[in-house]
């Protein structure tokens, strides 16, 4: 009953404690690659993991090896992030408008996910990952569903890098159901419409208990956001990487992390 009540919690919310203050670890113990200043390391990283179907195509394999080959690239950019002790990483794994792959395509990526989520679970819990999912994730298969959350709850108490998959995501949905929120609230007389801030909107959106992402990533070249975390990155620097995920290295993120702390953020002020 207790596992049956953490599920639903899941499904509906999310059952971390908001995270304000930052988790980040103790960098004095810590060794950074060369020229990454420690105390400009973004708290949250987003990535648009692209590429994985022209990887394979170009190797003349089909599109799933390319999937395949992006799952190892996942395990290399949480290293590299927890190396750094970024504490937030959101990948963008499966977005609302991938149910429209074919069937044999979607198949195959609902059983990687789950093999990873498997086969990953019990290194994530030795190199301190904790998982977390967002997006709308009823829509999974009920065998994905379970395993994510088996590996949620086996990850809830580690302190390195979340790692947060977006799953069946997508911006425009996930602003609609906020909105309902929104509207629920205020029907029942919990929140006066005056009231609504840009605060109050993000409180309402999945990635509540997140910051906002500091650095977007995007593989493969293309400039695009596609429907990923359009509130979230408002202020969020972009790097755009020319190669497709699977060959994403953990340079990959250090360089991007070098460029980031370049970039003056002024958040629209002088
Ligand atoms: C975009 O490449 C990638 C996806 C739609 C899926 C992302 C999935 C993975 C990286 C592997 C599995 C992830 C986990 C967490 C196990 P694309 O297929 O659109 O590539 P293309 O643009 O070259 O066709």
């Amino acid at each position: 009953m207790a596992f049956l009540a953490a599920v639903g919690r899941c499904m509906r919310g999310n059952p971390m404690p908001f995270v304000q203050e930052s988790t980040r670890p103790d960098q004095s113990t810590m060794s950074f690659p060369p020229a990454i200043r420690p105390d400009a390391i973004p708290r949250h990283i987003a990535v648009i993991m692209d590429g994985n179907g022209r990887w394979a195509k170009a190797q003349g394999w089909q599109r799933i090896k390319g999937h395949r080959a992006g799952a190892d690239a996942v395990t290399r950019c949480v290293e590299a992030c927890n190396d750094l002790g970024v504490e937030f990483l959101t990948l963008y794994a499966f977005s609302t408008e991938n149910w429209q792959r074919p069937k044999s395509e979607v198949a195959a990526l609902m059983t990687l996910l789950e093999r990873f989520l498997k086969e990953q679970s019990g290194r994530m819990v030795a190199d301190n990952v904790r998982l977390q999912a967002i997006g709308r994730l009823t829509d999974l298969p009920q065998s994905c569903q379970d395993e994510l959350h088996r590996c949620i709850e086996a990850t809830s108490q580690n302190s390195g890098v979340t790692m947060i998959l977006a799953l069946s995501y997508g911006s425009r949905e996930e602003i609609v159901d906020g909105i309902r929120s929104l509207l629920r609230n205020v029907s029942e007389g919990h929140l006066d419409s005056a009231m609504i801030t840009p605060d109050v909107v993000s409180k309402h959106l999945y990635t509540r208990y997140f910051p906002d992402p500091d650095l977007l990533i995007r593989t493969s070249g293309e400039m695009r956001l596609s429907n990923f975390l359009l509130w979230q990155c408002s202020y969020a620097e972009i790097v755009i990487l020319q190669k497709f995920w699977p060959d994403f290295q953990k340079e990959d993120l250090y360089q991007s992390v070098r460029d980031y702390q370049k970039r003056q953020r002024r958040f629209g002020a002088v």
